[in-house]
């Protein structure tokens, strides 16, 4: 019987699928023209929640989704990368049970990039009767270079998605280890984690605790701290 070892912890496993959730549904009301703009803003600020509960889960979370398990020194993003795929090696991968140093460069990508497409829409303007709520607070310069970011970063993320997804498909079809799984069940088998230390809880009341503070946080962001426009009709 192959060792079951716990790796994701349920706040990391639901912020993972919420996130899908939200972001598609963000960039989908995008498309969907000004009618839906304020559904836009919402789904936005859900990004924005969650993208801030990752990055404090990442300092106090469990020990899989703590960033300093992250593998991101060039040294072994590159030594990973030239066995996967220039040596094709089936065996001898280092093991990692957590994200490996190609998934870890990924996932910081996503988040920062993911950070960075929710703050800038806080500057925007539709040019006709919505804008985000620091619209114009720290002039129309900052609003300019906030546009230009949400208007072109958005097809970098999308690449950068695609090729996760990729991966995950890859891991699974390929290299038989079924990464997807683990982000759905928070377990893992096989080699990667013969050896390794599973968790033993997801810490969920702290984690409730956090979500809480996130979301009462952007709630005062967007709507209690947004700068009062003057009333001109
Ligand atoms: C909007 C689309 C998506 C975004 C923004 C996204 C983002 C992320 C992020 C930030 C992580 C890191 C998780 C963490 O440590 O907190 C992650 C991990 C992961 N994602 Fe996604 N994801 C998306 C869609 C998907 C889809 C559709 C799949 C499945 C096909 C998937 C499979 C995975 C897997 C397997 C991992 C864990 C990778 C590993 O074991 O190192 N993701 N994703
Ligand atoms: C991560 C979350 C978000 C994603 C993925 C996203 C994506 C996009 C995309 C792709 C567009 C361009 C639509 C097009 O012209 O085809 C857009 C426009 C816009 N976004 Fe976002 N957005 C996000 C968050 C936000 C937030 C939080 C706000 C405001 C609070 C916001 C405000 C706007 C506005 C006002 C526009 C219209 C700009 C225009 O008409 O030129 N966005 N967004």
């Amino acid at each position: 019987m192959p060792k079951r070892i716990f790796i994701w912890d349920l706040p990391t496993r639901l912020f993972h699928w919420l996130l899908v959730l939200f972001f598609a549904a963000s960039y989908g009301f995008s498309k969907l023209g000004n009618d839906y703009i304020d559904w836009h803003f919402y789904s936005g600020y859900g990004v924005l929640t969650l993208i801030l509960f990752r990055i404090i889960w990442g300092v106090i979370g469990t020990k899989f989704a703590l960033f300093s398990q992250l593998s991101l020194h060039p040294k072994a993003v590159w030594g990973y990368a030239k066995r996967l795929f220039l040596k094709r090696e089936q065996s001898g991968l280092p093991r990692f049970a957590g994200h490996n140093p190609l998934g870890s460069v990924m996932v910081v990508f996503l988040l920062l990039s993911i950070l960075i497409q929710a703050v800038s829409g806080l500057f925007m303007d539709d040019e006709i009767f919505t804008t985000g709520p620091y619209n114009g607070s720290l002039g129309s310069g900052f609003d300019g270079v906030m546009s230009l970011l949400h208007h072109n970063l958005i097809d970098f993320i999308l690449w950068a998605i695609g090729f996760h997804i990729g991966a995950a498909l890859f891991y699974k079809w390929v290299k038989k280890q079924d990464l997807i799984k683990s982000m759905v069940t928070g377990y893992k088998t096989g080699a990667d984690v013969e050896n390794t230390d599973g968790i033993q809880h997801s810490k969920w009341l702290v984690a409730l605790i956090v979500a809480l503070v996130c979301c009462l946080f952007v709630y005062w962001l967007v709507v209690l701290n947004a700068p009062i426009e003057e009333d001109w009709y």
